[in-house]
C-alpha cells in the first residue's frame, strides 16, 4: 500500500472528475493522502476533502507564492482552520520559493515561514517544506527556528546528497516525487542511492510534477507505483519495500494513529 505525503486534489485542474480520479488511486493500492494547502481558499476546500474521505488528511498553510496580501487575520484563520479540522495532520505547504523574480519579497517570505513554523511548533504539528532555488536560507530558518521540533518532510526534495545528510540530522523526513524518474536527475538519484528508506517520503505533488512515463500529463497519486519502482531500482530492492517502509514512515510522521 502506498502512501501520498504531499498532493493538491483541492486543485481546480481535478474539478471535473476528482471523484473518480480518487476512486482510481484507491483501487492502484493508495492507503492515504495528505492534502496540501497552499492559499487562503483552499483551507476550505481541504477540509471538506478530509471530511468527505477517511483516507485524505489535511495540512493547512501557505505556500511561499501565494503569501502576497495576507495580514495578521490569515493566521488567526489558519489557526481556526488546523484546530477545528479532526483530520489536520501537519503545517504546509510553508517555505521559500526564489525561482521568480516576482514572487514575494525574499524578506516578505521569510517572515512568513518563520511565523507559520511557529504555528506549527505551537499546535504541536509536523511541517511539510517548500525549498525552490533557496536551499541555504530554507536550511538555516529550519535550524534556527527548530523546525523539525514536531517532525517534518522536505517535499519534493531534488538536492544534492549532502544537504539531505542535513536535513536528515535536524530530523527531517526527504519527500520524494516524479523528477526522481528523469533521466537528468542526477542528483536525486543520488540522494535515494545514499539516505536510508527510513528517512524517506513518496509523494506526487499532483497534479503538478507527474513521473516518466506519464510526465507532462495531469499527475495523480496512482502514479505513486513509477516513483516506488524507481527508488527500489537505485536501492535494489523491491518497490513491495518501498512502498512498506514509506508508508510507515508516513503514519509515524504524521501520528496516524491519533488521528
Ligand atoms: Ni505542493
Amino acid at each position: 500500500m502506498y502512501f501520498d505525503s504531499h498532493a493538491h486534489y483541492d486543485d481546480a485542474a481535478f474539478n471535473a472528475d476528482r471523484e473518480e480520479v480518487l476512486q482510481k488511486v484507491c483501487n492502484a493500492g493508495v492507503e492515504g493522502i495528505v492534502d496540501c494547502a497552499s492559499d487562503i481558499k483552499s483551507l476550505e476546500r481541504i477540509t471538506e476533502l478530509a471530511e468527505r474521505h477517511k483516507y485524505i488528511y489535511a495540512a493547512f498553510g501557505f505556500h511561499p507564492e501565494d503569501i502576497g496580501g495576507l495580514d495578521e487575520e490569515a493566521v488567526s484563520l489558519l489557526y481556526d482552520y488546523a484546530e477545528s479540522c479532526a483530520r489536520t495532520v501537519a503545517i504546509g505547504e510553508i517555505g521559500l520559493d526564489y525561482h521568480y523574480p516576482d514572487n514575494p519579497s525574499k524578506e516578505m517570505q521569510q517572515d512568513w515561514f518563520i511565523e507559520q513554523i511557529e504555528v506549527a511548533k505551537d499546535l504541536e504539528l509536523p511541517i511539510i517544506v517548500h525549498s525552490r532555488d533557496a536551499a541555504k536560507d530554507t536550511y538555516d530558518i529550519l535550524k534556527e527556528y527548530d523546525g523539525a521540533r514536531n517532525g517534518g518532510v522536505i517535499h519534493s526534495y531534488s538536492g544534492a546528497p549532502e544537504l539531505a545528510r542535513e536535513y536528515v540530522k535536524l530530523g527531517f523526513y526527504l519527500g520524494i516525487g516524479g523528477m526522481v524518474t528523469f533521466q537528468n536527475a542526477k542528483k536525486v538519484a543520488a540522494t535515494v542511492a545514499e539516505i536510508p528508506l527510513e528517512h524517506l517520503l513518496l509523494e506526487t505533488d499532483c497534479p503538478y510534477l507527474a513521473p516518466a512515463p506519464n510526465r507532462g500529463k495531469r499527475n495523480d497519486s496512482s502514479n505513486l507505483q513509477y516513483i516506488a519502482a524507481r527508488i527500489a531500482e537505485i536501492k535494489s530492492i523491491t518497490p513491495e519495500e518501498v512502498a512498506r517502509v514509506t508508508t510507515e514512515n508516513a503514519r509515524k510522521l504524521f501520528r496516524l494513529e491519533d488521528v
